[in-house]
């Protein structure tokens, strides 16, 4: 989430900065600045991608040595001009900028507003900036010392480039939680949150640390840690091509996204939820509590890849708050003239928030008195402007276009809108509620495991690519992901597939089986379990070929199967976020081996905004 570039040396810096964001616009676009050093800061910036900004100051003295550069990934505050970054700090001496996100900003904002600061945007950003400032001048100290004084303060994410007009050679850079590289040049230094910007310049570079601070200057890099003691740079040398680091060093978009996954579910549990303390956080749910726990019906409403996220949150739900759940297709919805009773709630999910069928579907809905909540990925996306409060799934921008990080952080949030709904209501028993929590919190690294027991799946794909169909199949909480799975292979491979409840499989599809046809078990242990296994027997008896996602150390699957894919144990209310993890490795490597652009598959788009 958001593209950070800088650089001090003798060449012009704006052609740097620019070329350098736009090979970083895929970690956000939602606005854009630059802040360069030319007798004083000149900042320009501008709601929208980097050619809009650079169309915009067309003409303008954009001669300096020494800048910064932001592509944005909205968190705080809507995509706009006043809130696009770099930032600059009430006496407009220094400019920022910032990817991350401060998470006690609020309590910040507070003692600086009682100092008489304002704000002239949403940001946290600001808070931090305006917050180094009164340090530096409560203090004064120099803008280093400030910084580190600040960050000690903060909580949260963030690398943050500062520039100081008063020392013009100079940028202050720090990080924690977010990725910072310093390339370094003869005579000059780029920085960016990749290497890419800087590609073409050198090949040398520093990988900052967390809870390191730099002092860049052309010919000198100080790196130290927030105690003030210096730090040797170890500088690396690059051998990578610049398509690559576009992609992280992934082949493509889907299957960097895929290896995020533990990443982005942390990102979205980060700041919300707490285990310890039993806690989840969610101040536009809280805002509507009462009534969602009032509710006579939820209605999820969503298409594609999301709306299996709304058939899974419809058990999640049913069981833990004990509110009827009903679950849409958006463009039936939005056109079967529904009965709509004031007080219904909807939750419209969404990975880009601006999904047509959906948009209309919940104007619709308001219009009739729902309320209306969004679960949403794109930060001031028209979905998340058009519910009446809701949660991101701050999964970061999927380029990819089958979703699969978004999918998986959708389901934390609804987990944790059921959990937090069902313990208000009292219809989760404490110690349950308690358990479900600390299980929660442990979600992003059963991911990572998933992934790391993975190799497998590639030989997986070789072995069943010329199928023509695939059947899969799965009970309770792990039917919609068998239905997600036969979703992503049809998307990425082409292969035509079905989704089916396992045992529903017996009234009609069951026709089909035969040594020719993979059924793919989403199989993990759970309360369904024992009927899946006699599932499995019915297909192996008819010389099926049976394929399962099954828990770590499951024999009686493995002895059924032809093949297993692994997940480690979990509550089966969270393991949909595991099991799907396999079934987006087999689409992506069957999708890889039939030599099918599985980052843009054909005829589909990431974002449909038409009906
Ligand atoms: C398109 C995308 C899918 C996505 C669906 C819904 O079909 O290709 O990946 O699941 O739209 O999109 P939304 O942005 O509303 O989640």
């Amino acid at each position: 989430m958001c593209g950070i570039v800088g650089y001090t040396g003798p060449r012009e810096a704006y052609p740097i900065i620019i070329k350098g964001l736009k090979r970083l616009e895929y970690r956000g676009y939602d606005s854009t600045g630059v802040a360069l050093q030319n007798g004083g800061l000149k900042v320009y910036k501008k709601k929208g991608k980097v050619a809009e900004l650079e169309d915009s100051i067309v003409g303008k003295d954009l001669h300096s040595n020494v800048g910064i550069g932001h592509t944005r990934w909205a968190t705080h505050g809507e995509p706009s001009d006043r809130n696009a970054h770099p930032h600059q700090s009430s006496s407009g001496r220094l400019a920022m900028i910032h990817n991350g996100i401060i998470e006690n900003y609020n309590q910040l904002k507070k003692e600086l507003i009682n100092k008489g600061y304002t704000f002239s945007s949403d940001t946290d950003t600001e808070v931090l900036l305006n917050f180094i400032e009164e340090i530096k001048k409560n203090n004064n100290c120099s803008l280093e010392e400030a910084v580190r004084v600040a960050l000690k303060r903060v909580t949260g994410a963030y690398v943050i480039l500062l520039l100081d007009s008063e020392d013009p050679e100079t940028i202050i850079a720090a990080r924690k939680g977010s990725p910072l590289v310093i390339g370094v040049g003869k005579g000059e230094h780029f920085l960016g949150s990749d290497a890419s910007p800087m590609l073409e310049y050198t090949k040398e570079v520093v990988y900052v640390n967390d809870y390191e601070l730099a002092i860049v200057k052309p010919d000198e890099l100080i790196l130290k840690n927030l105690g003030n003691e210096k730090i040797t740079p170890y500088v690396q040398k690059l051998d990578i091509e610049l398509a690559a680091i576009e992609k992280g060093g992934y082949e493509h978009f889907m299957l960097k996204e895929i290896f995020e996954q533990p990443q982005t579910i942390y990102d979205c549990l980060r700041g919300r939820l707490d285990a310890t303390e039993g806690t989840i956080t969610m101040s536009g749910i809280q805002q509507y509590a009462e009534q969602i726990m009032n509710a006579n019906r939820i209605v999820m409403v969503a298409c594609g890849t999301s709306w299996h996220a709304g058939l899974i949150a419809e058990y999640i739900f049913e069981e833990l708050c004990r509110i009827n759940v009903e679950v849409e297709y958006a463009s039936e919805f939005r056109y079967r003239n529904p009965v709509i009773n004031k007080g219904d709630v909807i939750i419209a999910i969404s990975q880009s928030g601006e999904t047509a069928d959906t948009l209309v579907a919940i104007e619709n809905a308001k219009a009739k008195g729902a309320i209306i909540l969004g679960v949403v990925n794109v930060v001031g996306s028209s979905i998340a402007r058009m519910s009446h409060a809701g949660a991101y799934t701050h999964a970061g921008p999927e380029i990819g276009v089958a979703s699969t990080k978004a999918f998986t952080a959708q389901l934390a949030v609804l987990t944790m809108i059921a959990l937090k709904i069902g313990y208000i209501k009292g219809t989760i028993p404490h110690k349950r509620y308690m358990h479900l929590l600390k299980e929660l919190q442990e979600v992003p690294e059963k991911v990572a495991w998933t992934l790391k027991h993975s190799d497998n799946i590639r030989a997986l794909a070789e072995k069943y690519k010329d199928a023509r169909d695939f059947l899969y199949l799965g009970r309770g909480y792990n039917f919609p992901v068998a239905l997600e799975g036969a979703l992503k292979l049809k998307e990425i491979s082409y292969i035509h597939a079905e989704g089916y409840p396992a045992a529903e499989m017996k009234h009609g599809p069951i026709a089909l089986v035969d040594e020719n046809l993979p059924v793919v078990f989403v199989a993990t242990k759970d309360s369904y379990h024992e009927k899946v296994i006699s599932n499995m027997q019915e297909i192996k008896a008819r010389k099926g070929k049976v394929i399962s996602v099954i828990t770590e150390g499951d024999d009686a699957s493995t002895a059924l199967s032809e093949d297993v894919m692994i997940v480690p144990e979990a509550d089966e209310i969270l393991a949909p976020m595991l099991s799907a993890i396999p079934l987006q490795l087999l689409a992506y490597y069957i999708g890889v081996v039939k030599g099918c652009d599985v980052d843009k598959p054909r005829n589909l788009a990431k974002s449909v905004t038409v009906e």
